[in-house]
């Protein structure tokens, strides 16, 4: 049994994080399983994902706290090590992936929204990063994830206070795109991701990995890992037939990947 559901629409494929009676709780299993689903996407049939939790109540509530509460400094960083190399691998995963965060995103839960391209949160999202009255830091990069989204201040102050942020708090702060209804989350991710998919494959996937490159570096490193990028693109039949397309003042024939 897994604790991560995978199913696939036309060419976005949706991951579910299912531990529902835990409020989807990230325990060692569950970070095994979603590590799993990852591996087994096809970048020859996807061209975006969406990350969810099962049911109405929660995204992620964060990391097992059951699980943690009797590790050692060796079993913690461990455990850390553990979710930072998932949450680092849908960072950059080379497909956009989207978090349809549905109820509680806290702790661990806003971190694995947070590694995540875009997210848009259900009217009953709740944000919060609780690590500091459990006696901890953030551990899956929310100490550095927040900060570069939300900025310095604000995160400072989500991770000092461990104070709730509810969605259209999370709107105004930017940490959400958009903020929709609760029962027409899925729907308008569905609708974005059918965006996204339905542009030039290759094309979105060299800007995925121009913008996650060009932020460590300074911009004139930058703008050079953007120029490469672009580059590739030349070597594409996309490019050939969107511009050629253009050009005959027609629709491009459908982009492959
Ligand atoms: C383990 C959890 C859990 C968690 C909820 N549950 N969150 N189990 N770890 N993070 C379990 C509860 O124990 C309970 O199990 C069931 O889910 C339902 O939760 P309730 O508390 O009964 O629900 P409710 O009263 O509605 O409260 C919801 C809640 C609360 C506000 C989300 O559960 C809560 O505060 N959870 C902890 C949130 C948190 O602090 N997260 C950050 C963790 S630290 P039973 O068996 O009793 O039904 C972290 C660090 C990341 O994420 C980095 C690690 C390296």
């Amino acid at each position: 049994m897994s604790y991560v559901k995978y199913e696939q629409k036309d060419f976005v494929g949706m991951i579910t994080i299912d531990r529902e009676k835990a409020l989807n709780a990230l325990n060692s299993e569950v970070l095994t399983d979603l590590e799993a689903v990852l591996d087994s996407v096809s970048i020859d049939t996807t061209r975006c994902l969406i990350i969810t939790g099962a049911g109405q109540k929660s995204f992620v509530a964060g990391a097992d706290i059951a699980e943690m509460s009797s590790k050692t400094r060796a079993e913690a960083e461990a455990f850390s090590a553990k979710g930072n190399a998932v949450f680092r691998k849908i960072e950059s995963f080379p497909i956009p992936v989207i978090a349809a965060v549905n109820g509680f995103a806290l702790g661990g839960g806003c971190e694995l929204s947070l590694s995540c391209d875009i997210r848009i949160a259900a009217e009953n999202a709740v944000f919060a990063q609780p690590e500091a009255g459990l006696g901890i830091t953030a551990g899956f990069g929310g100490t550095q994830r927040l900060a570069r989204t939300i900025g310095i201040g604000k995160a400072k102050e989500m991770l000092y206070t461990c104070g709730k942020v509810k969605a259209e708090e999370a709107l105004k702060l930017g940490l959400v795109n958009a903020v929709y209804p609760t029962d027409q989350l899925m729907d308008e991710c569905l609708k974005l991701a059918g965006r996204i998919a339905g542009n030039a494959p290759i094309a979105v996937r060299a800007t995925k990995k121009a913008v996650n490159d060009g932020i460590q570096v300074d911009i004139d490193s930058g703008i050079a890992i953007e120029a490469a990028q672009f580059g590739t693109c030349f070597e594409t039949e996309d490019q050939k037939n969107a511009m050629t397309a253009f050009c005959e003042k027609r629709k491009p024939d459908p982009f492959v990947n």
